[in-house]
Order: structure tokens, then sequence, then C-alpha cells
């Protein structure tokens, strides 16, 4: 089974996805700027899940040690946390499921440049990793139902078809289903949607708003 980085892994989205792939059998290592608060982190999900399934490390060792990294950080860390990172990340898939919000206006597009965060990872790790954009309209409300499926689908955008399919296995395990939504540069299409959900969610008093895509059985 392959090893996975969460960096970022101590927060709301990671820790839902966290707990998901460990209790599938995933070696899952949760990433923080803060070695001390990994292991904490770590320490609380394991009393959680009722077993010693994760381990607490700093986000570059925890990439270091991966097979596939998951960066799992505030838009206003993206650029931060990947720029030292490069090292670490070559030769891996890095799902990034960061969302371009800029509070206080979070229910408005906010697109850096027009472009997306995954595009913006991508130039930051340079050609020798690969950048899968995933999860972002998944909501960590719904992540931490640990014994319920999340009911929604999952937008997978890479320019890698394989890596797509490495990502959707990944979604599959975590409760969803993924859907092969083409090219990296469609991840700007996942990033926007999520404020409108968030908006959806502020509107309706509900605090998990998903996408479902239709169509997909009919022959
Ligand atoms: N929450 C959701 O429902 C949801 C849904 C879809 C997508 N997302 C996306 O998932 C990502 C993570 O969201 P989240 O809600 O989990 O965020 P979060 O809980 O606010 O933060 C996640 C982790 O990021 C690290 N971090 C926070 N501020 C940082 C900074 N200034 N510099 C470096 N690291 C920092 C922290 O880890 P350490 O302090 O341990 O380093 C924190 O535990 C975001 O891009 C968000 O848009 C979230």
């Amino acid at each position: 089974m392959k090893t996975l980085a969460i960096l970022g892994g101590t927060g709301k989205e990671g820790a839902g996805l966290a707990m998901r792939w460990a209790l599938r059998g995933y070696r899952v290592l949760i990433g923080s700027r803060s070695a001390d608060r990994a292991k904490t982190r770590a320490t609380e999900m394991n009393r959680e899940l009722g077993g010693d399934y994760l381990t607490g490390l700093a986000n570059a060792e925890a990439a270091a040690a991966a097979d596939i990294v998951i960066l799992s950080v505030p838009y206003g860390a993206h650029q931060a946390t990947l720029s030292g990172l490069r090292e670490e990340c070559a030769g891996k898939i890095l799902v990034d499921l960061t969302v371009p919000l800029q509070p206080p206006e979070i229910t408005q597009v906010n697109l850096p440049g027009g472009a997306a965060a995954a595009l913006e990872a991508q130039s930051i790790l340079g050609a020798d990793a690969t950048v899968v954009a995933a999860f972002q309209n998944v909501s960590a409300v719904k992540l931490k139902r640990l014994d319920q499926p999340v009911d929604c689908d999952v937008l997978v955008c890479a320019d890698d078809p394989a890596a797509r399919l490495d990502v959707m296995a990944l979604v599959e395990a975590a409760g969803m289903r993924g859907i092969d939504a083409g090219a990296l540069k469609n991840a700007v299409a996942a990033e926007a949607l999520t404020p409108v959900l968030l908006h959806i969610n502020k509107t309706y008093g509900v605090a998990g708003a998903g996408i479902r895509i239709t169509g997909l059985d009919d022959t």
C-alpha cells in the first residue's frame, strides 16, 4: 500500500481525508510546519480511530517519505509551503486541493490571475512533479463523518491520464466517486465552484453542499 503525506494534515480538510485513507490501509503521514503539532494531531486522530494509524512529521520530512503528497493548506500558505519542497516532491504526484479564496469574500470566485492554484503549484514544483487537482468541492464537515460515504463527486484534473487514475483511486478509497475531468488547467473550474458552494451553504443553511455529475450511466 502507498504512503501518503498530507501537508497541513493538522487542519480540517486534511484530517478527514487522512483518517479515511488510514482506515482503508494506506500508511498516512500528517505534515505540519511544526513536527510537534503534527505528532499531537496524529495522536489525537489515532485516539479517535482506536489504533496506531497515523504518524506526525514536519512537512518536508513527510513529503520526502511519501509516495504521493497531498497539499492541504489555505491559499495564503500555498506558495510558501510548496516552494521549499521541489526536491521532496520530484518524481511524485502532488495532489493539490487548494481553493484560492480571498477572505472575507469567500462566497465569490477569486482565481489567481484568472488561472488556478493547481497550475501555480505545477510551476513552483517544476516538471519533475506531477500535480493533480482534486477535492476542492468536498466539505470537511462531511469528511469528518467517517462512518458515512460522502454524497458528492470529485473532479480530478491532471495532464497525465495515469496520474488522474491514481488519484481517482484515492477518491474512491475516501468514500466518493472520482470523475476524470481532464487537463490540469480544468482545475480552474473546480476551484471556481467552491465559492459558489459556500454561497449555497450560506443561503440554504447547510454545511456541506457538493456536486454530482449526471448522465454517466446513459448508453
Ligand atoms: N475546509 C473545507 O471544507 C475545505 C473544502 C474543500 C477544500 N478546502 C481547501 O483545503 C485547504 C485546507 O483547508 P482547511 O480548511 O483544512 O484549512 P485549515 O484547517 O485552516 O488549515 C490547514 C493547515 O494549513 C496550515 N496552515 C494554516 N495557515 C498557514 C500558513 N499561514 N502558512 C503555512 N501553513 C498554514 C496549518 O497547519 P500547521 O499549522 O500544522 O502547519 C493548518 O492546520 C484549503 O486550501 C481549502 O481551500 C477546504
